[in-house]
C-alpha cells in the first residue's frame, strides 16, 4: 500500500526537538503542564480531505464516529470540512449540533438508546437512526407516532464476520451484542415497512475498528451487496447503505529519527483512502446512497498525549520509567494491549534500553508499554504517547481522583487551550 501519501507530517523532529506544526511541543507542555493531549489542526484537516480523496466524486457521506474524539473544537473543525457526524449519545448530538454539524447529516447509531434519546434526535430532524432489534424499532415507531413525526431507519446487520484484532471492538460476530443476523434482516425490514411512523431507508452495517486488512472490508462489502439485492428481490426498497467505519490506522513507527529504536514492524504500511477504495467498486453496484463512519481514521493520527518522567525504578526484574500519566488519561494499552509509540520530545544520544512505561495509578495494569526498548530516559524528560488523537481523552476517567488532563489545538504557530484541565476541586 506504499506509494500513496497517507501520514501528515505534522509531528515531526526539527533539530532533535519534536514539533508539533511549527511549535516545539516542549514549549506547550511547559506552557499548560502534563499530563496534556495535543492535536494538530492541519492534520485533522488533512485526514478528513484525505479520506474524501478516495471517493474520486462519487456521492456519498462520510459521517465522523464523535465517539472517537468529542472536544467541541476538533468537531467543529471537522463540521467545517463539511462531513457528517455519527453519534452514539444524546450527548454526542447535542455536541455535534453544536459543533455546526447539519441534522441532515446526521446518524444515530447504538444498541441501547433510550427513548429521550430518541425524542431528542426526532426533535432535532436527523437523518436516520441506525437500529438494531425490533424492540427498538417498535419504541422509534411509537415515539415517532407520539411526536407527529416519522423517523428513517437504516437496520444494522450482523454479517457474522471476524474482523481480526482484539475481541473488545469486534462487532459483526453471532456472539456480538450488535445487529441483526443477516438470514432475519429482510424479514425484519418488510415488517419495519409496516410501522406507520417509520421509514425504511436502508442497511448498515460497521464490523469493528483497528482492521487492517482490504480483504475483510471486501468480505463485508460483498455480503452486504448482496442482502440489498435480496431485499430488493423481496420487495424492500433499499436506497441507504451505510458500510461504518472500523479503517485500521499505523501505530507503528509513525515517527522516526536516525537515534531512536527503529519502530516499524514489517507489513504495517495503512491508507484509509486505500481501504476505502478497495471496496467501492462492490459498494456501487448496490446503487444505493453511500455513507460511512470513520472515527479514528480522522482523529487518531493527529494528537498525542504528553507526559513527563517522574522516577526511574530500578525492580529486581525490571526497570520502570514511571511517569504522569496513566491509565485514567489514555486507557487503550491496558484494555486492548493497544501499542502507541513512546518518543522523547528531546533526542540526544542516549543508550538505549528495556524498561516497562507505568503509570502513577494503583494498578498493575496501569502500563503505557511494557519491555519497550526506548532511550535513557530521567526525572524531567518529556515523552510523547504517538497516534492518541482517537478514544484517548474520551475514555480517560477520574479514577484515583485524578484530575482528566487538559487539550490543546495547534494550527501554525498558535497553539489554543480547547479543554482546560480539571482541577482537583472539581473532582
Ligand atoms: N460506527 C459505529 C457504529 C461504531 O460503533 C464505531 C466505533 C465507529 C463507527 C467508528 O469506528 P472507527 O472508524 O473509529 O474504528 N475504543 C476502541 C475502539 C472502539 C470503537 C467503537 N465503535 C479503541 O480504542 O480501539
Amino acid at each position: 500500500m506504499s506509494g500513496d501519501r497517507h501520514r501528515v507530517q505534522e509531528f515531526a523532529y526539527d533539530n532533535n526537538q519534536l514539533m508539533v506544526e511549527s511549535l516545539r511541543l516542549r514549549e506547550v507542555a511547559e506552557r499548560f503542564g502534563t499530563p496534556l493531549y495535543v492535536y494538530s489542526k492541519r492534520a485533522i484537516v488533512y485526514h478528513c480531505s484525505h479520506i474524501e480523496s478516495a471517493f474520486d466524486g462519487y456521492p456519498h457521506l462520510t459521517c465522523y464516529a464523535v465517539k472517537a474524539n468529542s472536544n467541541r473544537a476538533l468537531m467543529k473543525i471537522i463540521a467545517q470540512e463539511g462531513l457528517g457526524a455519527d453519534v452514539g449519545s444524546k450527548g454526542e448530538l447535542y455536541l455535534a449540533l453544536a459543533a455546526g454539524f447539519l441534522p441532515a447529516k446526521i446518524s444515530f447509531s447504538g444498541v441501547g438508546k433510550r427513548d429521550d434519546e430518541m425524542e431528542y434526535a426526532l426533535e432535532k430532524g436527523i437523518a436516520a437512526f441506525n437500529v438494531e432489534s425490533t424492540e427498538e424499532l417498535e419504541v422509534l415507531n411509537g415515539i415517532a407516532g407520539r411526536m407527529g413525526k416519522r423517523a428513517r431507519i437504516l437496520l444494522r446487520v450482523n454479517l457474522d464476520i471476524d474482523a481480526g484484532g482484539h475481541a473488545y471492538v469486534s462487532t459483526s460476530l453471532k456472539e456480538n451484542k450488535f445487529g441483526i443476523g443477516s438470514e432475519k434482516a429482510i424479514g425484519v425490514l418488510k415488517w419495519a415497512q409496516g410501522l406507520p411512523h417509520i421509514d425504511v431507508g436502508g442497511l448498515h452495517s460497521h464490523i469493528g475498528s483497528q482492521i487492517i486488512q482490504a480483504k475483510i472490508f471486501l468480505s463485508a462489502a460483498r455480503l452486504l451487496v448482496n442482502l440489498v439485492n435480496s431485499a430488493r428481490e423481496a420487495g424492500v426498497p433499499v436506497e441507504d447503505l451505510d458500510f461504518g467505519g472500523g479503517y485500521g490506522v499505523q501505530y507503528h513507527g509513525f515517527i522516526s529519527h536516525p537515534a531512536l529504536p527503529d519502530d516499524r514492524p514489517e507489513g504495517e504500511d495503512l491508507s484509509t483512502a486505500l481501504l476505502i477504495k478497495a471496496v467501492l467498486p462492490i459498494l456501487k453496484e448496490a446503487g444505493c446512497r453511500l455513507s460511512i463512519q470513520p472515527g479514528r481514521s480522522i482523529a487518531a493520527h493527529a494528537g498525542v498525549l504528553v507526559c513527563r518522567v517522574l522516577y526511574r525504578k530500578e525492580g529486581d526484574a525490571k526497570t520502570f520509567v514511571v511517569v504522569d500519566g496513566g491509565m485514567n488519561d489514555l486507557i487503550r494499552p491496558s484494555l486492548y494491549h493497544a501499542y502507541h509509540q513512546i518518543v522523547p520530545l528531546a533526542v540526544n544520544e542516549a543508550p538505549h534500553e528495556t524498561v516497562d512505561v507505568v503509570g502513577p495509578l494503583c494498578e498493575s495494569g496501569d502500563f503505557f508499554a511494557i519491555d519497550r526498548t526506548l532511550p535513557h530516559l530521567k526525572r524531567g524528560d518529556f515523552v510523547a504517547l504517538m497516534c492518541a488523537g482517537a478514544y484517548g481523552f474520551v475514555l480517560s476517567s477520574n479514577y484515583n481522583a485524578r484530575p482528566r488532563p487538559a487539550e490543546v489545538l495547534v494550527d501554525g504557530e498558535t497553539c489554543t487551550l480547547i479543554r482546560g484541565r480539571e482541577t482537583i476541586e472539581e473532582l
